[in-house]
């Protein structure tokens, strides 16, 4: 609802802008009609400034570090919820009662295994692909298995096309796991709960019983709450990007996967863990500070920092919890990688260039110790975040094409390359 409005003075004229106010958070300046009132575009490399969109979902306060799945806190969600229920949250709009999360646990339940043939599509991949190519692939395959959820103007297509990918997701990812390590594929069980069956997944295999741990599945579970959405960040505005020009779902979150890959991302899970690594021991750790802070030196403490977050992120605290809860339930007394991330984190809010940056770890400092002791290997780090993060994707997918004002999404550009110009022939240059 627009109350106030804003000027701005282009070339001498006084052009006037609404400002639309949320529920909670900064207002937005209305600049829709910018380009027809003055000739002008706005610019902002990075999105820094840009709303892309309205959306109901997520709330993230970057400076109090707060952050809400529809009104919930995060924190309260991953203490009390679970993650389907928390599926159900972002997809619909409110916690299910009983009934309700029994029936939406049934229905996901009843999508987890994938066509049969999909199975041999996996050979085709060399035996060293990282497991994050293999999921690029596949999950945009899906659109060539399941022609009957493409439609997105159907909406009982569209959530059965949600429920196809939060239930294969986790087979998919166990898949790529065990292709990657040369391991016969576990199809899934529906008796188990979500996480637990994912677990099962990736860690049984044929020659021995497996039992899962419910302390560990727990902790899956919290971890893929954690993951679950973020608002407009790249990946998301990729799906969206994607989605605005009518693509099916199964194509729209491959576009996401893609996005999440990249190290400034998803892969600083993988990337904060092999950091770790390279330092090697605490004494190290003011040698990579010092890296860190140098404007020469390209490198950056992984884990660290965010575009929101300028303060501890939410997610990050949850994570060193459960990371403690993992490696006391495992009996893993002294992890040398935790002794140096807790040092290296202590040094880091010290130092007055973190601090004056506002640089506090994020969710991918400790989630890459506890994904390592739960058993992956760095390289299906990002692969999990991925499977988590599936259902925020679906969810702002799903909000975009319903509603009704939604356009093709066409940025625009300052171009700074040559004027028109004539084509000269080859003899001639
Ligand atoms: N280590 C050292 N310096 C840093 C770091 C870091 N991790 N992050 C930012 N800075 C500095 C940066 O050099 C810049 O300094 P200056 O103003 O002097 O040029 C200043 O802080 C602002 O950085 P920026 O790159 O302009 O900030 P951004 O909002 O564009 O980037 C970020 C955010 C997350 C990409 C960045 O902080 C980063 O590269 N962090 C490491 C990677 C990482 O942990 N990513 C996971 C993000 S959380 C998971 C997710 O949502 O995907």
């Amino acid at each position: 609802m627009a109350d106030t409005t804003a000027k701005l003075n282009v070339g001498g004229t006084d052009q006037e802008y609404s400002v639309l106010d949320g529920s909670i958070g900064p207002s937005v300046v209305n600049i829709a009609s910018l380009y027809k009132d003055t000739g002008m575009f706005t610019y902002d490399p990075g999105f820094t400034s840009t709303a892309s969109c309205e959306s109901k979902i997520t709330y993230i306060d970057g400076d109090e570090g707060t952050l809400l799945y529809r009104g919930y806190p995060i924190d309260q969600l991953a203490d009390h919820g679970d993650f389907l229920e928390t599926c159900y949250l972002l997809l619909y709009g409110d916690l299910p009662n009983k009934a309700e999360k029994n029936d939406f646990v049934d229905r996901v339940t009843y999508h987890t295994m994938i066509h049969e043939q999909m199975s041999r599509f996996f050979s085709g991949f060399r035996r060293d692909a990282h497991p994050m190519a293999i999921m690029v692939g596949t999950v945009g395959a899906l659109a060539a298995f399941y022609h009957d959820s493409t439609d997105i103007s159907d909406p009982h297509q569209r959530m059965i096309a949600s429920l196809r990918m939060i239930a294969k997701m986790p087979t998919i990812a166990a898949m790529a796991y065990k292709y990657h390590v040369g391991q016969p594929f576990v199809y899934p069980r529906n008796d188990l709960d979500y996480s637990a069956n994912f677990l099962r997944m990736c860690f049984s295999v044929p020659c021995e019983e497996y039992k899962v741990n419910p302390v560990l599945a727990r902790a899956m579970d919290r971890i893929f709450i954690l993951h679950a959405d973020h608002e407009q960040n790249a990946s998301t505005s990729t799906v969206r990007l994607a989605g605005s020009s009518g693509a099916n779902p199964f194509a729209c979150i491959a576009a996401g996967i893609a996005c999440l890959w990249g190290p400034a991302h998803g892969g600083a899970n993988e990337a904060a863990l092999n950091m770790l690594s390279e330092i090697g021991s605490v004494d190290r750790i003011p040698e990579f500070v010092a890296r860190a802070k140098d404007k020469n030196d390209p490198f950056r403490l992984m884990g660290f920092g965010h575009r929101v977050y300028k303060n501890y992120d939410p997610r990050a605290k949850i994570m060193q919890k459960t990371c403690h809860e993992v490696l006391g339930e495992l009996g893993i007394k002294d992890d040398p990688l935790l002794d140096i991330a807790m040092e290296l984190e202590k040094i880091a809010l010290n130092d007055p260039y973190f601090v004056e940056k506002k640089l506090y770890p994020n969710i991918d400092f400790y989630s890459g110790i506890t994904l390592r002791a739960l058993g992956f290997p760095t390289t299906m780090f990002t692969v999990l975040f991925a499977l988590a993060r599936t259902v925020g994707w679906i969810a702002q997918w799903k909000e975009m094409v319903e509603d009704p004002s939604q356009r093709i999404g066409r940025p625009r550009q300052l171009y700074t390359g040559s004027p028109k110009r004539d084509y000269t022939p080859i003899e001639q240059r």
